[in-house]
């Protein structure tokens, strides 16, 4: 097992209130598999992985286990987490722009990223990038290395993110969110990069999503978030064909009206 994480508790408190914002998460992620997240914006998707890397401030409590090659990821010191993060548990982030500092060049960021945490020259680090950057389509590296984030598009940051977090040769990939931010084409280009990093590498993914049909391209399991609380885990196909919670009827359900208005919609367009 890669990852099992057991009655993740997350309260957040102030020097006045206490919430609870994740109650008694339990998954696991085994080597090469996909686990997809679902659930409503402020579920509490993005809270789980901040919490499992390390991600949350001081103003968040967090109990539990987070095992990561038999390693309590909740135990760890910073600069053991800070290690960890990134080489072997690399995160794809929910908007492309914020991930990346503006003040540097691309190319600052890749050598900036790669040198900490594979131990090379600037140099030797921009080559190995430029080959996976063929990879994902992305051509001429010279003159991204020289552009500043602003100057990119999404779908070519998100793109530029993947790379350094594939450069990387990660144990686990979390992907949050990864094509809300970017147009249509870009994202079928994200999904299907996804999907050929689990052909070709022994890479588990944590895919983060509020869209159910996506996950059942990419999930072998699925876990389904409402409110904090666990509602639904198990296979992927199982959860979509037959989920057991209200909460998840209700997910499948209204995705399942949208697409027919969809199609309703565009079928009278076309006769008319
Ligand atoms: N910094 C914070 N301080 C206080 N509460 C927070 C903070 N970050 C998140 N929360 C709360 O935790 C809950 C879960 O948030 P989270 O960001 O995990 O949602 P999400 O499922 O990722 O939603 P989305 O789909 O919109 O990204 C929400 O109720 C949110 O208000
Ligand atoms: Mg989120």
């Amino acid at each position: 097992m890669l990852l099992e994480v057991k009655d993740l508790n997350v309260c957040w408190r102030d020097h006045k209130n206490e919430i609870q914002l994740l109650k008694d998460i339990t998954f696991e992620v085994e080597r090469n598999q996909c686990l997809g997240i679902l659930g409503e914006s402020g579920s509490g998707k993005s809270l789980t992985c901040g919490a499992i890397n390390g991600l949350l401030d001081e103003s968040f409590q967090v109990t539990g286990n987070a095992f990561f090659e038999n390693q309590d990821l909740l135990t760890l010191k910073k600069e053991q987490r800070r290690k960890i993060r990134g080489k072997k548990i690399a995160m794809i982030l929910q908007s492309p722009m914020t991930a990346f500092n503006p003040l540097f060049t691309i190319g600052g960021h890749i050598a900036e990223t790669m040198c900490m945490h594979l131990q090379c020259s600037c140099k030797e680090a921009l080559d190995q990038m430029a080959q996976v950057f063929q990879r994902v389509n992305l051509s001429n590296p010279k003159m991204i290395y020289a552009k500043y984030p602003h100057e990119l598009s999404g779908g070519m940051l998100q793109r530029i993110m993947i790379s350094i977090a594939l450069s990387l040769q990660p144990s686990l990939i979390i992907a949050d969110e990864p094509t809300t931010a970017i147009d249509y084409v870009s994202q079928k280009e994200v999904i299907s990069e996804l999907q050929m990093i689990r052909e070709q590498s022994e890479t588990s993914i944590i895919f983060i999503s509020h869209d159910l049909s996506l996950l059942s391209h990419l999930a072998d399991q699925i876990m389904v978030l409402n409110q904090g609380q666990m509602v639904e885990y198990g296979p992927a196909q199982d959860v979509i064909r037959s989920p057991k919670s209200e909460h998840t009827q209700h997910l499948i359900q209204t995705r399942r009206l949208l697409v027919q208005r969809f199609n309703h919609y565009m079928t009278n367009q076309h006769v008319s």
